[in-house]
Parts: C-alpha cells; sequence; structure tokens
C-alpha cells in the first residue's frame, strides 16, 4: 500500500512530533526543543532530543535520529504505511485512498507501454516528414504545383524549414512502403494515423496524398501530427491526423515549439486559428503567436499557454463562426485567469490576409489596441438584439453570464458584473441582486439553469391588455379568425409575451390545434411562454358557443388598440433618442426622416384614441 507523497509530506509538517515521542518517553522542555533520557539505548542522563519545529529528533549518545514515521518504526516496529496511518489518525487528518502496489505498478506498466508505443508513432511520423520534406524541394519535379503554391501564398524558404512543410506525393503507397522498409508492423504503421484503412477491401493506403503537410510539433519538437491542405479546391481543405498514440486533440498549439521563447519574453501570446495565419504573422516577424487549428480552445491547451505567458491576445476569424471561437476561447482562458484582449481585424480579414494585404506595422498597431474581452463580449452581446425587447435583452445576457461567471478574481468580478449590468441597462436592483448570485457561484451550473433563471428575473411585466387579449384568443376559435389578421409584429414584438403571439399566429396559420401544449412547443420551449402560458390555459372561454362575438370582438380590439398604441409611444421614444444623436452628428438625411416618422406617429396615435373612445369597454 502507498499513500500519494504529497499526503505524506504534509503531514510530516503537521504531526505532533512531541506528543507521538512523549507516549513513549517523558519530555523535558528546554528552550525551543524537547529532551528525554534516550528510548533506544540505557541512559542515566538525557541526550535525546526532539525538534518540533523542524520535525526531528536526534540522540548524541547513540546517534539514532528521524522523523515522525521513522520514530513509530523504530519504536512500535510498524511498516512505514502503518506509522503513517497512525500519525495520520493522531493528528486527526482523514487518510487518502491509499494506492496498493499492484493496482499502483500495473499503471506503472501501462503508462511506460503507451509512452513506448507513442514514441514508436513519433518515429515513423519522421521518417514520413522526412520525406515530405525531401518530396518538397526544389530538384524534384513532381512537386512544382506545391512549391508555386507555396510561393503564391508567399511563404518564403525559411519559413517552410523552420516549419517543417512538406509534400506529400501525390500517390497511394509511398509512405506505406517507407514505413515497411523501416521494419515496422502493420499494427504500428495503421496505429500511426498515417495510413487509412479500408475494413471492407481489407486495403490499407497513404492517407495523405497530393497536400501540403504541417506538421504539428509537441515542445521536443517531436511531430505527433499533421495538417494536410490541398493545392486545389477539394474538400477537405484540411485534412488532419487522427488521434493516435502520440496525439490526442485539444492537447497542442501549432507553432508553439517554435514561438514558446518569443511569448516568453513578450509576456503574451497572441492566439490564431489557422495554419497559414501563424505562418505568416511569424514570417513577418510576429514571433509570440500560437494556433488552436480550427477546432474549440480546450483546457489543456490554456494550460500549455500558461507555461509561457499569462496574457493573451486572442485574434480569430471576423466571420461569425470566429466570434463565436473567440467567445469561447475566452471563456476557457478567463477559468484559468489569463489577462486577455480581442483582436478583430477589419472586414473580417484573418491575420493571414490581413498582414500581407498591410504591414506588420499597421497589424502591431492595431494589437496595441486590442479590445480588452468584457468591452467584445459585451459588443457583442447587443449586435442585432434590441435591447427594448425583453426576449432579447434575457438572450444577450445569457451570452454574457458564462463568461463573467468564468472570472477567477472576485473583485474583478464583482466590477466587470456590474460594467455588463450597466451596458446592458438592468437597474431593477432585485434582479441585479439574483442574476449576482448566479454569476458569484461560478462554473457550477449548467447553460440551461442560467438560461431559465435569466428568463425569469428578466420576465417584463406581462401587462393587462397583452394578457387579456390572449386570454380572449386562445379560449375562441372564431374569434382567432376575426382578430388574428389585424395584428401585425410591431404590436406584439416587444411584449413579454411575443413568442406566444407569435407561435399562436403559426399555429393558427397552419392549422394546429391551439392548446398548451402545443404553443409551448411552437416557441421551442421558451422559458417565458412555458411559464406563461398555463396560467393563460386556466381562463375560461368569455361567451357561451352559441351567444354572438360582438361583445367579446370589441373587448378584444380595444386590447390591441391599447398594445399599438404602446408600441407607437415607445417608438417615438426612440425616435426622440435617435433624433439627439443625429442632431450630434449633423445627418441631415436621418434628421429629416425621423422627423417624417415622429409626424406619421403622432397621427396614427391620435386615430387610435378616437377609436378608444368610440366604443369605450
Ligand atoms: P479556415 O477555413 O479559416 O482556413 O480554417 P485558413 O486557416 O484561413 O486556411 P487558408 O488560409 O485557406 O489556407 C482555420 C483552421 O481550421 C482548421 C485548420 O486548422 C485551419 O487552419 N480547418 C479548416 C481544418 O482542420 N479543416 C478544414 O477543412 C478547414
Ligand atoms: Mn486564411
Amino acid at each position: 500500500m502507498l499513500y500519494p507523497q504529497y499526503f505524506i509530506d504534509d503531514l510530516k509538517t503537521r504531526a505532533d512530533l512531541v506528543r507521538i515521542v512523549e507516549r513513549h518517553v517523558p519530555l523535558k522542555k528546554k528552550g525551543a526543543n524537547w529532551m528525554a533520557c534516550c528510548p533506544f539505548h540505557e541512559e542515566k542522563t538525557p541526550s535525546f532530543s526532539v525538534h518540533p519545529g523542524k520535525g526531528f529528533y536526534k540522540c548524541f549518545g547513540c546517534g539514532k535520529g528521524g522523523n515522525v514515521y521513522t520514530f513509530l518504526m523504530e519504536i512500535e516496529g510498524l511498516s512505514f504505511p502503518e506509522a503513517v496511518k497512525e500519525v495520520a489518525e493522531q493528528a486527526g487528518i482523514p487518510l487518502p485512498e491509499p494506492v496498493d502496489d499492484e493496482t499502483y505498478n500495473k499503471a506503472k506498466v501501462k503508462r511506460e507501454k503507451e509512452k513506448e508505443i507513442a514514441d514508436q508513432v513519433i518515429e515513423l511520423n519522421n521518417y514520413a516528414l522526412e520525406l515530405w520534406e525531401d518530396h518538397l524541394s526544389d530538384d524534384n519535379p513532381y512537386s512544382k504545383a506545391a512549391r508555386d503554391y507555396l510561393a503564391k501564398r508567399e511563404l518564403d524558404k525559411e519559413t517552410i524549414t523552420k516549419f517543417r512543410i512538406g509534400f506529400a506525393p501525390d500517390t497511394w503507397d509511398t509512405v506505406l512502403n517507407l514505413l515497411k522498409a523501416k521494419g515496422a508492423g502493420d499494427d504500428l504503421i495503421k496505429l500511426s494515423g498515417l495510413v487509412s484503412v479500408n475494413e471492407e477491401k481489407n486495403r490499407v493506403y497513404d492517407r495523405f496524398r497530393g497536400r501540403i503537410i504541417f506538421p504539428v510539433l509537441d515542445l521536443n519538437s517531436n511531430p505527433v501530427a499533421f495538417g494536410a491542405r490541398t493545392l486545389g479546391p477539394g474538400e477537405p481543405k484540411y485534412l488532419n491526423s487522427p488521434e493516435t498514440p502520440a496525439y490526442i486533440k485539444g492537447q497542442h498549439l501549432y507553432g508553439l515549439f517554435q514561438s514558446k521563447e518569443e511569448i516568453r519574453k513578450k509576456k503574451f501570446a497572441i492566439l490564431v486559428e489557422g495554419y497559414m495565419d501563424l505562418l505568416a504573422l511569424y514570417q513577418f516577424g510576429i514571433r509570440n503567436v500560437a494556433a488552436s487549428l480550427g477546432t474549440a480552445f480546450t483546457v489543456e491547451q490554456s494550460k500549455l499557454l500558461g507555461r509561457f505567458a499569462r496574457n493573451v491576445v486572442v485574434n480569430y476569424d471576423g466571420d461569425s463562426a470566429g466570434v463565436k471561437a473567440a467567445q469561447r476561447a475566452i471563456e476557457t482562458l478567463l477559468a484559468k485567469d489569463f489577462d486577455i484582449k480581442v483582436l478583430v481585424l477589419p472586414d473580417g480579414a484573418d491575420p493571414d490576409d490581413f498582414i500581407r494585404s498591410n504591414s506588420a506595422d499597421r497589424y502591431n498597431l492595431l494589437r496595441g489596441n486590442a479590445t480588452p474581452y468584457l468591452q467584445f463580449v459585451l459588443e457583442q452581446s447587443v449586435k442585432e438584439r434590441n435591447l427594448a425587447s425583453p426576449k432579447q435583452k434575457a438572450e444577450a445576457i445569457e451570452e454574457v453570464l458564462p463568461l463573467l461567471a468564468s472570472i477567477r478574481n472576485p473583485i474583478q468580478k464583482r466590477e466587470s458584473f456590474d460594467q455588463a449590468m450597466n451596458f446592458l441597462r438592468f437597474d431593477d436592483s432585485t434582479v441585479k441582486r439574483d442574476l449576482w448570485k448566479t454569476v458569484k457561484l461560478g462554473g457550477q451550473f449548467e447553460p440551461e439553469t442560467i438560461r431559465r433563471h435569466v428568463a425569469r428575473v428578466t420576465q417584463a411585466k406581462m401587462t393587462v391588455a397583452e394578457h387579456q387579449l390572449l386570454e380572449l384568443l386562445l379560449h375562441d376559435a372564431e374569434l382567432r379568425k376575426e382578430l388574428l389578421p389585424q395584428i401585425e409584429i410591431t404590436d406584439y414584438e416587444m411584449l413579454a409575451t411575443a413568442p406566444v403571439f407569435e407561435s399562436l399566429i403559426e399555429l393558427e396559420e397552419s392549422g394546429i390545434e391551439i392548446n398548451g401544449k402545443n404553443l409551448i412547443a411552437q416557441t421551442n420551449d421558451d422559458a417565458v411562454a412555458a411559464d406563461i402560458v398555463p396560467l393563460l390555459m386556466m381562463g375560461e372561454p368569455m361567451r357561451e358557443p352559441d351567444e354572438a362575438i360582438d361583445e367579446v370582438l370589441v373587448e378584444a380590439e380595444n386590447c390591441l388598440v391599447t398594445l399599438r398604441s404602446m408600441a407607437i409611444s415607445r417608438r417615438i421614444l426612440e425616435i426622440s433618442q435617435e433624433l439627439a444623436i443625429a442632431e450630434q452628428n449633423n445627418d441631415s438625411d436621418a434628421l429629416a426622416r425621423l422627423v417624417d416618422e415622429q409626424i406619421q406617429l403622432a397621427k396614427m396615435k391620435r386615430e387610435l384614441q378616437a377609436k378608444i373612445s368610440e366604443h369605450p369597454s
């Protein structure tokens, strides 16, 4: 049985050596230490001393000495694990799960075996890579297209050599034959991922053919995997190695072997997505770069990067996929307490495109002005969203909360939370307090929990008019036929019940039965709808089936008119804000347009009010 070393070390410093020794021999205090007649040999005057501060004992007479464990082993004849157990009990510290020798040894043997196979795979990778590097060299007519391609992409010789870029011949068995000639067995060759296997036809052939090879090196410069780009259109653009004994996805960063010293020196890393992005920056002299390679940035990758710097500039593609990926990378990096900025290059350019059509200076200038991650995340969250809509506001905060929750430093977390609340215009202190509770907990909740929570606390109050109107509509098919065609999207889009109106209209149009279950399903289980619909369904129909519809119709129309004039008032308010901005910017076109809209709206509002007074309910 073995206990983990950390536990043994920790326990030693916490053990009460004096009390344990005292069980066998009376001690007398002398300064910081204690003295006794030695329990290990016969003596009349004390020469045995115990030093609790330093955790050891020593006899000047017989020379015996040691720590709390050796004391118990000597005097009580215990084995080492027994002594550990004894000390832990005495100190009241629970024992960790012991590792018995057999399991420990088995695991060790297994680890060693795996390491051996990984090394063998790396050896094969090296053979293949040397072949591919050779194949790309100048005097080979078969690789002219590859050299032309790299020239077109402006990768120079130095970069190609430094990053060991190669070209795989467009053949089925060149690599396979090489590996066989090197004496590799069939099983190992299959494990290496350098070949593809067609089980049906029992055929094995080179995985990478006619593609540019970008090796992924580990920190010891071993090629652990490859990315292989087509020269032409062809799919996939990059073919990557599968997982092998030498390669687990998400545990490496492309280019880190070449860039790690520069990252350490500069104290920050630029994180990009693609092979070519990294290579372009590097070639242009920006050498503190690492690439995450298109997949989601992992915790392992953040740990790896953290060995060299605590600051990161995330420079992913400017398209929506790139922004999403950046958000996830930020979350992962935050959890590891990185200082993060975000650089989004203009016009959706990737770093490779940008630096070639501009310059390293221009890139560095933008990089120097990179956006602090919180600002980036907040600005993204309101893009294409209208904060006046409760639903869209909830979506925005939903996007931001996980990031806030990932922040490690409690003070920074609170400040960022407040900043987010201001930015997203959450003023209600109850709502804020509730959201803060969620955020403070950190990463201990599911996205689904956040969604429900946000929906609950941000839920705008249902107005009387929308409540009444929906209740009437849900219970009266004839009324729906009359009224639904009159309802416009602007009447309800800013309401808390917008999803319910929307799904009601959709169900009616497609002739699906109106009931609670269908309504909620049609909103894709929107949390607000799930709360409200059962409430609405509990109401009673307002008229008997054979009763005339007139009265109910008037009531419903009044509700609709109220909602419409509320929407108009809201828009008028918005316009006055937009007018102020247009005035500031001296934007006369916008001014004219807004004033015009304002006049139209005022007129509509007057007409509506006249309508309400026509038939007061
Ligand atoms: P991009 O599609 O942005 O490609 O993918 P890129 O890096 O700009 O490539 P070039 O400039 O056209 O050569 C970003 C990264 O995603 C991974 C690669 O790591 C790529 O560098 N990827 C992309 C794949 O693994 N497979 C693919 O088919 C495409
Ligand atoms: Mn590119």
